[in-house]
């Protein structure tokens, strides 16, 4: 049964300071939902916290970077101690490159990349799908992955933002498997956004000291990125969006109707594949 009724139930939210996550955890606290948000950026994250108190569920603020294993089992930890059940896991934190030529990206921001987008997720479903399990309650868990994810953009130069997406979806896709979440009742959704209006391209000064430090972004720029999709989307629409994914379990969520047109092309190219093996299966003969 999908949650129908976020009224008492306590949610998750990573990078919950600001842009998609602040909305989200704005849209959960209206309707009733205790929320932990939980951020690199601790200024940011008090300010959002007390904003969202306004609402007057329970709010606590979790000081937490997502890529360090550790330090998402004890933000686990104080959430089971000061909310309870985790009924909403939303692992939404993220960070973006502007668009990088592949040779150009280098070590450094490899690791925060793919530590912040990808494990970071991998951390919070480790952390906490166990949790949810053992307490029997059902819920949902929300990942975020991006449009790139899903189809070869024809512009966007940014290799390791996208791996790093792909790797969410497909770790989304196979969640239900590893852990039985049917049965118990949790829904997940991959949420795929094109454009939305938030301040991601500032990420480069969150980068942790241990992936060295803060950065401009300015200087690997080489490309525009999305010019094609129309209007962001505003992070409140976002909001709309996941909670309406988790109370109808609806896996994939995307907020930009052009894009079904790139995923189409994609897979044409899939098929191409499939029509190709068909046709050389046809012909083989074994050499003797
Ligand atoms: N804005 C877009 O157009 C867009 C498009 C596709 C996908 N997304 C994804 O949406 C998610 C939310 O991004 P947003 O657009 O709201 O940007 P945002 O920068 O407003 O929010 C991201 C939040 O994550 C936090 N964060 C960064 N590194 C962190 C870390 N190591 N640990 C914990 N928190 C960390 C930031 O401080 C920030 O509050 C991201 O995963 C992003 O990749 C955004």
């Amino acid at each position: 049964m999908p949650l129908s009724d976020f009224a008492g139930r306590n949610a998750f939210i990573t990078g919950g300071a600001s842009g998609i996550g602040l909305a989200t955890a704005h849209a959960l606290a209206r309707a009733g939902a205790n929320v932990a948000l939980a951020d690199i950026e601790p200024e940011p994250l008090e300010v959002a916290r007390a904003a969202v108190a306004a609402h007057g569920g329970k709010t606590i603020a979790i000081p937490l970077d997502v890529s360090d294993a550790v330090a998402v089992a004890t933000a686990r930890d104080r959430f089971l101690a000061e909310l309870g059940t985790p009924h909403v896991l939303i692992n939404n934190a993220g960070v973006s490159l502007r668009p990088t030529l592949l040779g150009d990206v280098g070590p450094g921001k490899w690791d925060w990349l793919l530590g912040v987008n990808l494990l970071g997720v991998v951390n919070g479903v480790t952390a906490f799908v166990p949790e949810m399990l053992r307490r029997g309650e059902g819920g949902h868990i929300v990942n975020t992955a991006s449009i790139v994810a899903m189809q070869v953009h024809p512009f966007l130069h940014n290799i390791p933002y996208r791996m790093s997406k792909a790797g969410v979806v497909n770790l989304s896709e196979c969640l239900d498997l590893e852990y039985g979440l049917a049965e118990a009742g949790i829904g997940v959704s991959v949420f795929c956004p094109a454009l939305v209006s938030t301040g991601i391209i500032n990420s480069s000064f969150r980068r942790p000291e241990r992936f060295g430090g803060s950065f401009s972004n300015d200087a690997s720029a080489k490309v525009d990125s999305f010019t094609d999709v129309g209007a962001a989307a505003t992070p409140d629409f976002t909001a709309a969006l996941l909670l309406d994914a988790i109370k109808t379990d609806t896996f994939f969520v995307f907020t930009h109707p052009e894009c079904a047109d790139w995923i189409g092309e994609r897979d044409a190219k899939i098929r191409a594949g499939f029509a190709q093996l068909d046709r050389v299966a046809e012909t083989y003969a074994s050499p003797s």
